[in-house]
């Protein structure tokens, strides 16, 4: 039941941490001092504890914040189920980052987020939004909309968004991956796509237009397929994580492709797969230059909890796997 205003050189940064002492939700206005509202002022931390049922912060409206602008917005925590379209209207200029997690969301004017030209990291994680239709914006970096209830995803939704360069959609009910989501960010280095459903990887699922991808997140889908080139853009010494899925064989007409990227620095992990490790492996074992098997992790093993498969004898793959 505590609100703190703490003050650095000009620079306001607010921290509610409950309801009352002066900032008052969500009839009201939270409560600026005066002296600082013709400011630009840097940050706006409101951090409640979800499980306390005395927070009462529901909706931000256009005249929630009051007459002030923000660089950096952080609401963590509340009841808040609906932010309005011209909630952060006085920071569309100055909002840089602007983080929502943990929070009840429905409903956000994703619309207006082209107005917002200077905001670089958008985290809408952990709330229950369930569509982000187009998101459209030329300063956006960061995009993380994990642990919401999408289901699907529009092929435009981060069209609109070249400048992404980090995308996390984690946990979001995800059960397949139309291709085209990725063609057109030429900067994205980071892609988290864990925690959902997705059974097959289709041809172009995850194409970037060059090798960027430093950091492919699949953990714990449900992949029993890869196509040939389902995976596009992965750079040369880049984490290629599948972890927790089941896939059972590493054909060469799928993977070869994947290999081929992530060689000669890469590193794939196949950890928690039910993997066979039969003659589909041939190819990774029997390799003349051996260019492939180092970048598979020494956690990976057959059967889930069998054999490492970097370790094993490729004498039995000559003798058995012959054409
Ligand atoms: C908000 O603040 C700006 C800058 O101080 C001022 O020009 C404007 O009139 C204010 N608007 C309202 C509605 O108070
Ligand atoms: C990608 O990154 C480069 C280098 O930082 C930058 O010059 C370029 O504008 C970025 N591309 C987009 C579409 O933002």
């Amino acid at each position: 039941m505590e609100g703190k205003v703490v003050v650095v050189n000009l620079v306001l940064v607010v921290l509610v941490f409950g309801a009352g002492s002066g900032f008052e939700f969500p009839q009201q206005q939270v409560l600026i001092p005066r002296e600082f509202s013709r400011h630009r002022l840097f940050e706006l931390v409101i951090d409640q504890d979800p499980a306390d049922p005395n927070t009462n912060l529901m909706a931000i409206k256009q005249d929630t914040l009051g007459n002030v602008s923000f660089e950096r917005v952080r609401i963590l925590g509340t009841k808040l189920v609906s932010v309005e379209a011209y909630a952060f209207s006085n920071s569309y200029q100055t909002l840089i980052h602007l983080d929502l997690t943990n929070n009840n969301i429905q409903n956000f004017p994703f619309a207006s987020l082209p107005r917002y030209v200077s905001l670089q990291t958008f985290i809408i994680e952990g709330n229950a939004v369930a569509s982000l239709h187009h998101i459209i914006s030329t300063s956006l970096q960061v995009l993380s909309a994990s642990f919401n209830p999408l289901s699907t995803l529009e092929v435009s939704t981060l069209t609109g968004s070249p400048a992404l360069t980090e995308v996390y959609l984690g946990h979001a009910d995800l059960n397949t991956l139309d291709p085209g989501h990725f063609t057109h960010l030429a900067n994205l280095s980071t892609l988290h796509l864990d925690g959902n459903t997705i059974t097959v990887l289709e041809y172009q699922a995850i194409v970037t237009p060059s090798n960027t991808i430093s950091y492919l997140n699949l953990n714990s889908n449900e992949l029993t397929f890869v196509r040939h080139d389902a995976i596009s853009g992965l750079s040369s010494d880049a984490t290629l994580s599948l972890r927790n899925n089941a896939l059972t064989t590493l054909e060469e007409v799928s993977w070869l492709h994947v290999f081929q990227q992530l060689y000669p620095d890469g590193v794939i992990d196949l950890s928690g797969n039910p993997l066979v490790c039969g003659c589909d492996l041939a190819w990774i074992m029997l390799d003349s230059q051996d260019r492939y098997r180092p970048l598979i992790t020494d956690t990976t093993r057959c059967g889930v909890n069998g054999p490492i498969l970097v370790f094993l004898d490729p004498a039995f793959f000559e003798q058995q796997c012959q054409p």
